[in-house]
C-alpha cells in the first residue's frame, strides 16, 4: 500500500504545526509550501531531523513551488495574511481589504493545488474561514464534498476544554458540538452537550455555562490578546483530526464548514454543521433537530457569513 501524501500550503504557525501533528501520528508524507524562500524547506528539514528521536518514518519536504505537491491526497490551505498594522501608515486594513487580500492568496494557491492534485480533498483554514471556502470551491472547480473548512473542530475543542476545566473532568468524557460560522456568532449547543452522557445542565449552573459559551465564541481573540498573534496548536490539531478522518476513512462526525444544499434551510452557503468525514471527503451532512432558539442563533451566524461572502463579489 502506498503512503498517503498531504500538502500544507502556508508554512507559518498553523501550517508548520499541522505538519508536526501529522508526523506525530505518522499519518502521511508531507510537503510544506510557502512563498517565503527557505521557510518551508527549513521547517520541513527541522521536523524531519526529529524523526529518529520521535520514531516517525515519513518523507517531509518543503518547497516554494507546486511540482512537489503533485498527487496529494489531502491539501491543507493555511496561506494568508493576518490582520496587522501597516508599518508605514499605522492603520489596520479594513475587513473588506483583508477579505480581498486573502481571497487573492487563497485563489492563487487553490488554482495551483488543483492543477497538480486534481483528486485531492481540500481542507481550508485561512480566514475569514467560511468565505475562503467559497473561494476554494470556485477556483478549484472541485465537487463540494472535496472542499471542507476547518473551524468547528477547533471551536468544539475549545468549548470542551473549558467545560472539562470547569467541572474537573477528563476532556475525554466531554461531548458537544459547535455549529455556525467561524466568528463570534458561532453556535455552541448546550442542549447537546454531555459529560459521559449526563446532560451538562445537570452538572453546571446556567451562568457558568453561558460564560463558557461566550468564552468559546471569543476563543480566537483570547489567544490574540495573550500572545499578539492568532492560535496555532489547537487550530492545527482540529485540521489534522479532519485529515486523519479522511485518510483513514474513519466516518468521524466532525463539525466542519461545508457547502449546504438545502440542509438546515440554507443553500449555496458554507457554514459549520456536523459532517461525516471519510475517504470521499464530506460523505454526509447530519441534520440535527434544532429548536427555535438554536435555529435563530444559526440564522444570525449564517447572516454574518453571508455578509463576508458578499465582499467576494461572486
Ligand atoms: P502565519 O502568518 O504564521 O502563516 C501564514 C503563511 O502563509 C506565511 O508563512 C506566509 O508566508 C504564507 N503565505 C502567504 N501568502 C502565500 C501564498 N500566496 N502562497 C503560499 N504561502 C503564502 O499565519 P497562521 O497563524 O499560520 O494562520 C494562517 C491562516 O489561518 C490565517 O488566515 C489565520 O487567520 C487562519 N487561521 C484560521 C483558523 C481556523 O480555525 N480556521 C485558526 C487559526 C488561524
Ligand atoms: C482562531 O479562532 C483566529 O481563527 C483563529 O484562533
Amino acid at each position: 500500500m502506498s503512503r498517503s501524501k498531504v500538502t500544507i500550503v502556508g508554512a507559518g504557525n498553523v501550517g508548520a504545526t499541522c505538519a508536526h501533528w501529522i508526523a506525530s501520528r505518522e499519518l502521511a508524507d508531507v510537503v510544506l509550501v510557502d512563498v517565503v524562500e527557505g521557510l518551508p524547506q527549513g521547517k520541513a528539514l527541522d521536523l524531519l531531523e526529529s524523526s529518529p528521536v520521535m520514531k516517525f518514518d515519513l518523507n517531509i519536504t518543503g518547497s516554494n513551488n507546486y511540482e512537489a505537491t503533485a498527487n496529494s491526497d489531502v491539501v491543507i490551505i493555511t496561506a494568508g495574511v493576518p490582520r496587522k498594522k501597516d508599518p508605514v501608515t499605522g492603520q489596520f486594513p479594513s475587513r473588506d481589504e483583508l477579505v480581498k487580500t486573502n481571497q487573492k492568496i487563497v485563489g492563487e494557491v487553490t488554482r495551483q493545488v488543483a492543477k497538480f492534485s486534481p483528486n485531492a480533498i481540500l481542507i481550508i483554514v485561512s480566514n475569514p474561514l467560511d468565505a475562503m471556502c467559497h473561494v476554494a470551491l470556485r477556483e478549484s472547480g472541485f465537487p463540494a464534498e472535496r472542499v471542507i473548512g476547518q473551524a468547528g473542530a477547533l471551536d468544539t475543542a475549545r468549548y470542551k476544554t473549558f467545560i472539562a476545566q470547569e467541572l474537573g473532568v477528563s476532556v475525554r468524557d466531554v461531548h458537544g458540538i459547535v455549529l455556525g460560522g467561524h466568528g463570534d456568532t458561532m453556535v455552541p449547543l448546550p442542549r447537546h452537550t454531555s459529560i459521559a452522557g449526563i446532560p451538562v445542565r445537570e452538572l453546571m449552573a446556567e451562568d457558568k455555562l453561558q460564560k463558557i459559551i461566550d468564552r468559546t465564541r471569543n476563543g480566537g481573540g483570547e489567544i490574540v490578546k495573550l500572545i499578539g498573534v492568532s492560535a496555532w496548536y489547537a487550530p492545527a490539531a482540529g485540521s489534522v483530526e479532519m485529515v486523519e478522518a479522511i485518510l483513514r476513512d474513519q466516518k468521524r462526525v466532525i463539525p466542519s464548514a461545508v457547502l449546504l444544499n438545502g440542509e438546515y434551510g440554507y443553500k449555496d452557503l458554507f457554514i459549520g454543521v456536523p459532517a461525516i468525514l471519510g475517504a470521499k471527503g464530506v460523505e454526509r451532512v447530519i441534520e440535527m433537530q434544532l429548536n427555535d432558539e438554536e435555529k435563530g442563533m444559526l440564522e444570525v451566524s449564517a447572516k454574518a457569513v453571508r455578509d463576508v461572502v458578499s465582499i467576494l463579489g461572486y
